[in-house]
């Protein structure tokens, strides 16, 4: 029961493969180093430097190392640049799925995890949000993990003996350890670390939202917390089904002000922000409902807010 990890070398790749080996399950690394570092894979762990999109190296990776299961992280995820360059994004996080997984039906596995994301909620109609919330992606990246999820639904329709799930990320922070932080510069954390390192003030997209103090709300998930989720999920579908769908987070909504504020205690700076105009499409405020990947793993988050800053700030010091 081995499982190929793709874009194991990458941020939250490289967690999932360590809480992989913490349960014993075995694993293989599948990533082409576009956005990974060959480091972030331990030594141990067999690593094929090749894209999703050559089948036949895939397939030659899955047949050398017996894999039975598939946990599909490579994507591209910057949101704007899906915006700028969505061909780009279909061919990578689409056409590169359907590459993927055709070689996995030829090389017989039969059980996938996929990477998806909050995103494919767009603007979401209430706060609290569960899978039956309906979707509606903003961008062609959210639209790209709909879309993925779609085909695994569609496959399994096909092949009754296809076991898959889907995790939906929310905002993904913090580090296991400080070699393995985030070395994209997307999010709200790493966003706020890059300015005080470059002696600017943070910007707040907006101060007069509907909310607690007027920043917008998220649900922020630790990143070992969601390694954790996947190492659950996958010895769970190697066991029987599960559902479609999962949300990943802490079911807790945080306003910006209040990351700021806890990179303040963090850091032991402390700045002012430049308070910006808003930006276009974004919600005011929606988190979690994680309800339901509790009830079927018996999983939870546990590590909290201030430990997701405090380890990201050690991996961006170790880093830069
Ligand atoms: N970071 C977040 O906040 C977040 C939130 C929701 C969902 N996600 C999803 O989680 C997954 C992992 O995200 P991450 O933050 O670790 O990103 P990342 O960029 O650090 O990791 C992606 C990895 O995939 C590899 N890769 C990209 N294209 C490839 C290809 N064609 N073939 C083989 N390897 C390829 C990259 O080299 C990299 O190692 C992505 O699917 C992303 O969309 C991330």
């Amino acid at each position: 029961m081995t499982w190929m990890l793709t874009g194991g070398a990458g941020y939250i790749g490289a967690h999932i493969v360590r809480a992989f080996q913490e349960i014993d399950l075995p694993v293989v690394v599948l990533d082409d180093l576009s956005a990974g570092v060959r480091g972030n894979v331990p030594a141990d762990v067999p690593f094929v430097q090749a894209s999703v999109q050559d089948r036949d190296a895939v397939r030659a990776a899955m047949r050398e190392h017996g894999v039975t299961g598939l946990l599909h992280l490579a994507a591209k995820k910057a949101v704007g640049e899906s915006v700028e360059r969505p061909l780009l994004y279909w061919d990578e996080n689409v056409g590169g799925m359907v590459d993927l997984l055709q070689a996995a039906a030829d090389e017989g596995v039969e059980r996938v995890l996929f990477s998806s994301s909050a995103a494919v909620y767009g603007n979401p109609p209430v706060e609290l949000v569960t899978e039956e919330t309906p979707t509606g992606p903003l961008s062609p990246y959210g639209g790209t993990k709909l879309v993925g999820e779609q085909v695994l639904r569609d496959l399994a329709a096909a092949d009754p003996s296809l076991r898959w799930s889907a995790l939906r990320y929310f905002n993904v922070a913090g580090a296991g350890a400080p070699a393995l932080g985030d070395r994209s510069i997307a999010n709200l954390v790493p966003m706020t670390f890059r300015a005080l390192s470059e002696s600017r003030n943070p910007q707040l997209f907006g101060d007069d939202y509907d909310t607690r103090d007027g920043s917008c709300v998220r649900d922020y998930i630790h990143v070992v917390d969601l390694a954790a989720a996947h190492a659950a999920a996958a010895k769970r579908l190697d066991e029987g089904p599960l559902g479609e769908v999962y949300n990943v987070g802490r079911g807790e909504g945080v306003t910006v002000t209040e990351v700021l504020s806890t990179v303040r205690t963090v850091t032991g700076i402390n700045f002012e922000v430049d308070v910006v105009p808003r930006r276009a499409g974004d919600p005011t405020a929606y988190y979690a409902d994680p309800s339901k990947i509790a009830d079927h793993l018996g999983w939870t988050a546990r590590l909290d807010l201030e430990a997701m800053v405090r380890s990201a700030w050690e991996g961006w010091q170790t880093q830069h």
